[in-house]
């Protein structure tokens, strides 16, 4: 038996029915598995991913099996691991997974060890756990050994470039994250979606009518209030930088501090990869009932432990996904999740459709790091132009989308410009 440490076989079933169901909506990495099945680009190989345990992941682990590679996985947030698509990954496709959903921090870096030990040549990270743990613990070992690693969101490639600032680097990163089909799609229409989605399950509130604050206005937080707005939402932004908040003012949202959205709103999300965006001094003015949740990656968006201290009483789980804190004036603050990512903790995450692009950017941009053996300079690289591309174009095809081609005439009329003629 494969090595694995996972809650329960018994929902395999479960879960190999909801990796089928997703896999349905990834035509492009389905594309990409079907020619590494043929090629097998990874033969021999050992790649570690430390991902959110859910059906796509899982798509992309069978993928990068598919193309010969000996895979291990772990969870990037210890809330998010889906244990059915554990179960079904280990007892049905053969992959280690190391992810128990609600794990403790120590057997989350328990589970980060166990994908580290067998030695990978390629890891993918969604937050760089797996490569800070490489850079921490094992500089002098395992990360010698290391071709190439991937990392997904934007917290991740704030940390590896940090690294890369501070001259530690060991290996070269690619940020998946940067790629055009990554962040123009998922970070804005998935994260949009699947936020209000994880509100939505926890809370089952009306979104119409309701005052909206959303904290932040990067590509996630212009997607989640996009679709806020579109349930009829009053939608207010709070921002720092002057740039962005322009951007929320002219796209037709309230634009205001946080000091003064805080008696308005109704439900409160962050998405900035900032700390302590929602403080005490924030809930002292919050509504009876308001709700707060955080979609950035990082638990760190709200202050918890300062909520923790003003609160008499908190009552746990008033549903799932639901603590209720209880002021000593008698007014209640929910918070959903613990204030982890809401759209993995309550809800589903990404559909499946907008983690095709990105997981198809996971899966090419591993077997550009093999074909080239690892030969790249040690520092945070942009996915490579020609696979941005291809994977837009792919995706239009299995939309049935066509676009215009430049003619001729057209090519050499824009080659002039570029050449200054
Ligand atoms: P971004 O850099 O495009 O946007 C973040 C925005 O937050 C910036 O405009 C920044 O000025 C603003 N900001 C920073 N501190 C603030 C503060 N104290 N108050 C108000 N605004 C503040 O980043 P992006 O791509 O939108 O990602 C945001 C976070 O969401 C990151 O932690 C990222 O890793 C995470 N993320 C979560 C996903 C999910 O599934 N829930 C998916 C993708 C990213």
């Amino acid at each position: 038996m494969i090595a694995h440490h996972i809650r329960d076989e018994n929902l395999k079933e479960l879960g190999i029915k909801r990796i089928e169901w997703a896999e349905r909506d990834m035509p492009v990495l389905r594309k990409i598995r079907e020619r590494f099945a043929e090629e097998k680009p990874f033969a021999g190989k050992k790649i570690a991913a430390c991902l959110h345990v859910t059906t796509e992941t899982a798509n992309l682990m069978r993928t990068l099996k598919e193309g010969g590679a000996e895979v291990r996985l772990c969870a990037s947030n210890p809330l998010s691991t889906q244990d059915d698509v554990a179960a079904a990954l280990v007892h049905h496709y053969g992959i280690s997974v190391f992810a128990i959903n609600g794990e403790d921090t120590d057997t989350y870096y328990e589970h980060i060890e166990s994908c580290l030990e067998f030695d990978p040549l390629i890891t993918h990270d969604d937050g760089a756990d797996l490569v800070s743990t490489l850079h921490q613990k094992y500089a002098e070992t395992k990360a010698k050994n290391i071709w190439g690693s991937m990392e997904e969101t934007t917290t991740g490639v704030i940390r590896l470039k940090a690294l890369e600032r501070s001259g530690k680097l060991l290996f070269p990163l690619f940020s998946i994250n940067d790629a055009q089909t990554k962040h123009f799609f998922d970070n804005r229409y998935g994260t949009g979606q699947s936020t209000l989605d994880g509100i939505l399950r926890a809370t089952n509130r009306l979104i119409a009518g309701s005052t909206v604050v959303v904290a932040g206005y990067g590509w996630c937080g212009r997607g989640f209030a996009m679709r806020a707005k579109g349930h009829g939402a009053r939608v207010i932004i709070t921002e720092v930088n002057p740039v962005k908040a322009l951007e929320a003012k002219m796209d037709g949202y309230e634009v205001m501090p946080m000091a003064e959205a805080a008696p308005q709103g109704d439900i409160f999300c962050t998405i900035t990869g900032d700390i302590n965006v929602i403080r005490p001094e924030h809930f002292e003015k919050m509504k009876d009932g308001a709700i707060v949740a955080n979609s950035g990656h990082f638990n760190v968006e709200i202050d918890i432990n300062g909520l923790k201290k003003m609160a008499k009483k908190v009552n746990e789980k008033v549903r799932p996904f639901v603590d209720e804190y209880v002021l000593s004036d008698g007014r209640s603050i929910f918070i959903l999740g613990d204030g982890r990512l809401v759209n993995l903790a309550a809800a589903e995450g990404h559909p499946a459709a907008v983690m095709d692009m990105s997981f198809a950017l996971q899966a090419l941009t591993a077997e550009y790091v093999v074909k080239n053996e690892g030969n790249f300079p040690k520092k945070v690289h942009d996915v490579p132009e020609h696979i941005d591309q291809w994977v837009a174009k792919i995706k239009l095809e299995t939309m049935n989308t066509k676009i215009d081609e430049l003619t001729e005439e057209q090519k050499e009329y824009l080659a002039s410009w570029e050449l200054g003629t």
